[in-house]
């Protein structure tokens, strides 16, 4: 079985020795310019437009990452770059839903119980009890309730926090209270205090954390993006915060990263800023979950994780 690994911005050496180890009969190697050799299996994360060129035999692609966009944006951006009737499929969870508990109840929790507040007080000298937030009454809205999504949803109500979810379909989160489909949106934000979003990045979720949400949201919301920064329309963001419809932001992700030195998010104290770390994948889970779907796959089944090209995700 030849695997071909290709994955820009990451060292394929550790990739290398992980899949050889998971998969001691395939021959892996990783792909240089020029090489359109056939292989069985490609693994890959925003490859280069050539890599999968002319590999119409694939028995499949396996993006190694969550979210598809960055093999789909190269299908519309470089026709013919992704071989048609190859199914794709992602990485789920594989440990980024951990990740993504920890660091979406971090951004939560530091608003509700206003230590960004006191950090701010603190560049002041100022000692100055602020009045506490009631968890039960503290609204947390999450958009998309997938394998991060659902994760994050279910941590956030075992605080006790009035947790919300939206997704495209229905779903049954414990403790959650879950809406779905676009006529409920408007219900799902009202009285919303934090929003997290966990959408993929699709046609129809582009943009989707912009004024027309952030009025709808309740007073002093506060936004947490981790997802995609094409989700976000930023000078948006800034003119409500500026103007005090929204309190405040913690961001992972931006329409181009990394987030230049110039952009006024760097400069607003109201901003927390990491650089796309909120769930990275992880080599050992990730590459024995590929070996998983493979291991699928030989054996005539259809493993999970399929990409719908249709639905975009
Ligand atoms: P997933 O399992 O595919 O879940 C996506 C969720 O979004 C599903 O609940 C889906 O609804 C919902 N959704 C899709 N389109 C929608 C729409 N138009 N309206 C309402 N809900 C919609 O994806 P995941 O594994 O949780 O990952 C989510 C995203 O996180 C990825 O696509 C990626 O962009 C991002 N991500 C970021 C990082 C990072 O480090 N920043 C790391 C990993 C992932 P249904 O359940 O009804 O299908
Ligand atoms: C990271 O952003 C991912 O989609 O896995």
């Amino acid at each position: 079985m030849e695997l071909l690994l290709a994955m820009t911005g990451k060292d394929p050496e550790p990739w290398l020795t992980s899949l050889r180890q998971a998969l001691p009969d395939a021959r892996v190697r990783v792909w240089a310019e020029g090489d359109s050799a056939l292989a069985n299996y490609a693994l890959v994360w925003k490859p280069a437009p050539a890599v999968l060129r002319g590999q119409g035999g694939l028995s499949a692609i396996f993006n190694m990452g969550a979210g598809v966009d960055g093999i789909l944006d190269l299908d519309a951006n470089h026709p013919g770059a992704i071989p048609q009737d190859v199914p794709i499929y992602r990485i789920e969870d594989a440990g980024m839903a951990a990740q993504m508990v920890e660091y979406a109840c971090y951004a939560t929790l530091r608003y509700f119980r206003r230590f960004d507040d006191y950090e701010l007080q603190r560049r002041e000298c100022l000692w100055k009890p602020l009045e506490p937030r009631v968890a039960s009454d503290f609204v947390v809205g999450i958009l998309g309730l997938g394998s991060l999504g659902a994760a994050v949803a279910a941590k956030l109500a075992s605080f006790g926090l009035a947790v919300r979810g939206h997704s495209r379909t229905p779903k049954s989160v414990e403790g959650v209270h879950c809406f779905c489909g676009e006529a409920s949106f408007d219900a799902f934000l009202e009285g919303v205090q934090v929003l997290i979003n966990l959408l993929p990045n699709t046609p129809e979720t582009r943009g989707v954390l912009g004024a027309k949400t952030f009025a709808k949201l309740g007073e002093d919301a506060y936004i947490v993006n981790l997802a995609r920064g094409v989700h976000l329309v930023e000078d948006e963001l800034m003119h409500a915060i500026r103007t005090g419809r929204i309190s405040g932001a913690m961001l992972d992700v931006f329409s181009v990263e990394p987030l230049p030195s110039m952009h006024p998010f760097w400069t607003d104290p109201r901003i927390t800023i990491t650089p796309h770390i909120s769930a990275q994948t992880l080599l050992d889970e990730s590459i024995k979950q590929v070996a998983r779907k493979i291991a699928a796959i030989e054996s005539g089944l259809t493993p999970t994780g399929k990409v719908d090209l249709v639905r975009g995700y």
